[in-house]
């Protein structure tokens, strides 16, 4: 066993590093805010080559390893998480999908803009569909219809907290063909937003990642041709669990990013802030703190990395997957907060970016599986 990271992992640490200090920490508080989204941070990421970085160069990918993929998730995350949430989206949910599943007509047509992050030098990016008003953990219960109408399907229904919502132009969405076969019954259909029947509703207002772009997406009689179904008929359910698995690595690695931020902001604080006579770092109580956090953040880099190694290496990595998110979120919960209360007042007002760290934090332990959901998929594997 060794620990080292490989040159071109270290290089792409240090490039994702300075693109989040130079490029996403000016302005990110204005565009939370604003609940603006991050047009040109992720035309950047684009240039980088970090909107499909696990893809085949021969599909328009950087053709890295997942074990990059954290290492750039934790930098970028440690200052913008709502940057982040929409890479780790367009990289894990969409493209692993599409390179993984997908037909070669579907990689040629969607997988390649989707992995270059632009077509026609515009923005290109992709959205997951599976939540619903009324299926959000219980995620077999879909309502969203596909109608096999011969040579295409007729899509129905409404999909609910669609990260890329608005500014995706192709979206994955899970429906369901045929209901007696409850989860067989699931296709998952590559849709263009462009396309007459599809609609998209108000940005969510958020707690936390309000940069990011949340919406409701309705579809009203819209033709998918079946070329566009993603597997065999019936695969949709089985498709959104595996491709799930390794978004949890991407969200785990964003959460690693926001509990490590706040270590480092804390950090920093507690080397320049005065009281009592001195910097509070010289407090036991605060360098304990520091202490805790940072074996803490170590741990989840740990998990975060290992369920990468695995995927790299072939393995299955379902239960690590989960493993990670759950423990690296709610690291991330209570790293902020503990960084809102090293900062005292200053921490509870936004130049000093924990508080938004704090209100980050908190989807982490929600989308792409909630904590519990987590627990679920563990316990299930252990017990097998
Ligand atoms: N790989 C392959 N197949 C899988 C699988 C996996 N990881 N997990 C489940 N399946 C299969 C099962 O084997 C089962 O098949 P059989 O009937 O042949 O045995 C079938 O799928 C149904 O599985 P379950 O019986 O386990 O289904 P369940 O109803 O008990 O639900 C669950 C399981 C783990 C709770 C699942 O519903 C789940 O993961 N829910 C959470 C959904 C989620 O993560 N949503 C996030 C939305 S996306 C998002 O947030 C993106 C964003 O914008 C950031």
């Amino acid at each position: 066993m060794q620990f080292q990271l490989s040159e071109e992992q270290l290089m792409i640490q240090q490039a994702a590093r300075d693109f989040a200090r130079q490029q996403c920490l000016p302005g990110v508080i204005e565009r939370d805010e604003k609940q603006q989204f991050p047009k040109e941070q992720v035309l950047q990421l684009a240039d980088l080559g970090f909107m499909g970085m696990m893809v085949d160069p021969a599909y328009g990918g950087a053709g890295l390893d997942t074990v990059s993929y954290v290492l750039a998730m934790e930098e970028i995350s440690k200052v913008d998480a709502s940057t982040s949430v929409c890479m780790s989206v367009n990289n894990s949910l969409v493209c692993y999908g599409l390179q993984e599943f997908g037909t070669e007509e579907q990689k040629q047509q969607y997988l390649t803009p989707l992995a270059r992050g632009k077509k026609d030098n515009e923005l290109y990016i992709g959205a997951f569909m599976l939540s619903e008003p009324e299926a959000g953990s219980d995620a077999t219960s879909q309502r969203t219809t596909a109608e096999d109408m011969g040579d295409y399907y007729l899509l129905n229904g409404t999909k609910n907290w669609i990260t890329n919502g608005g500014t995706a132009s192709v979206y994955l969405v899970m429906a369901q063909t045929d209901p007696a076969k409850g989860s067989k019954g699931i296709n998952c259909l590559i849709v263009e937003k462009s396309w007459p029947g599809v609609v998209v509703a108000a940005k969510e207002n958020k707690m936390g990642i309000r940069a990011s772009d949340t919406h409701t997406v309705m579809f009203n009689d819209v033709k998918v041709p079946k070329k566009n179904r993603v597997g065999a008929d019936g695969f949709g359910f089985t498709f959104a669990m595996k491709t799930l698995a390794g978004g949890r690595i991407g969200i785990a690695a964003q959460a690693l990013g926001i509990a490590s931020g706040s270590l480092e902001f804390s950090t920093q604080y507690a080397k320049t802030r005065k009281a009592f006579g001195t910097e509070i770092m010289n407090h036991q109580i605060i360098a304990f703190k520091l202490a805790d956090m940072a074996t803490r953040v170590d741990a989840a880099r740990l998990l975060c990395l290992k369920s990468a190694w695995q995927k790299d290496n072939g393995m299955d990595y379902t239960i690590s997957s989960s493993m990670a998110k759950v423990f690296s979120s709610e690291t991330a919960m209570w790293a902020s907060t503990e960084a809102v209360q090293i900062h005292g007042g200053y921490g509870y007002v936004k130049e000093y970016h924990v508080e938004r760290l704090m209100r980050d934090a908190k989807i982490t332990q929600i989308y792409e599986g909630t904590s519990e959901v987590q627990r679920i998929v563990i316990s299930r594997g252990i017990l097998k």
